[in-house]
């Protein structure tokens, strides 16, 4: 007898909606009310009705797309979780701590990168770390770590008492197409989650996934959550969101 997977859960980043409002609105002092868009509030709402279990945004230090007002219309506005993204900067936490997402999610800044590039360094940044997880704890929010899928992260990790893990899929991602190479990033990050799930920690997932290469991502064991955002909102460019939600919750079921 064979027993059935649970299903994972689908996170939606919404970061691309504010991208592509940030291309146009930039520089001009905007109002929501106002003739806005893409406003990513409505772009999460809809997210929700295809079935979305929760909602990630990343608050940058620049504010390069999400600002702070959009964060609290969502804390405001959504029904499932709110999951924030995060670099490990105390002015950031004490944001976070104000709004009270569901979950914060630490991952690395840097200025010039397009999108989150490598995954946090929690060895080397350990004191930092746990001292935000402690403090998110404190208040209820419970915090995932974006990793490389690596033993002494995932170690490290657990050490810092995170109560998550998302495992940066993007190695995988981009070998997605060198047989090789792509049986190596899935062993390890097959391994990884092995290793998460014996500490305790929650396994999610994240970082380049798509349509195509989440038949792979989804044999990797014990993921609670995936978190995609850029094919998402691609397909909602020629499909609309509500399409592109479904579609990837249908693969996520295996269908
Ligand atoms: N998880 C984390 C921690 C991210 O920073 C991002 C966005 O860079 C994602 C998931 C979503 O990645 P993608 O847009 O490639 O689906």
């Amino acid at each position: 007898m064979t027993t059935a997977r649970a299903t994972v859960l689908l996170g939606v980043n919404i970061d691309h909606a504010a991208t592509l409002r940030q291309a146009r609105y930039r520089e001009t002092p905007h109002t929501h009310g106002g003739f806005v868009e893409p406003d990513p509030v409505f772009v999460a709402l809809l997210a929700e009705q295809a079935g979305a279990d929760s909602i990630t945004a990343h608050l940058r230090e620049d504010r390069r797309h999400m600002r702070d007002d959009d964060l609290r219309r969502l804390r405001e506005s959504i029904q499932t979780r709110l999951n924030l993204e995060m670099a490990c900067h105390d002015a950031i936490a004490r944001f976070a701590l104000a709004l009270r997402p569901d979950s914060v999610c630490l991952v690395p800044e840097n200025r010039s990168e397009v999108t989150t590039e490598g995954g946090l360094d929690v060895v080397a940044d350990f004191d930092r770390v746990s001292d935000i997880v402690a403090r998110m704890s404190a208040a209820g929010i419970a915090t995932s770590l974006f990793i490389d899928p690596n033993p002494e992260q995932v170690a490290a990790a657990a050490a810092a008492r995170a109560q998550l893990v998302e495992l940066h899929t993007g190695a995988f991602a981009n070998a997605f197409y060198d047989n090789l190479r792509r049986e190596a990033e899935l062993l390890r990050l097959r391994r990884a989650a092995e290793q998460a799930a014996n500490l305790d920690l929650a396994v999610n997932a994240g970082h380049g996934i798509n349509y195509v290469n989440i038949r792979d991502v989804l044999t990797i064991p014990h993921l609670n959550e995936l978190n995609i955002g850029h094919a998402i909102l691609s397909r909602a460019l020629l499909n609309g969101i509500g399409e592109a939600v479904s579609a990837m919750k249908a693969r996520l079921r295996g269908e």
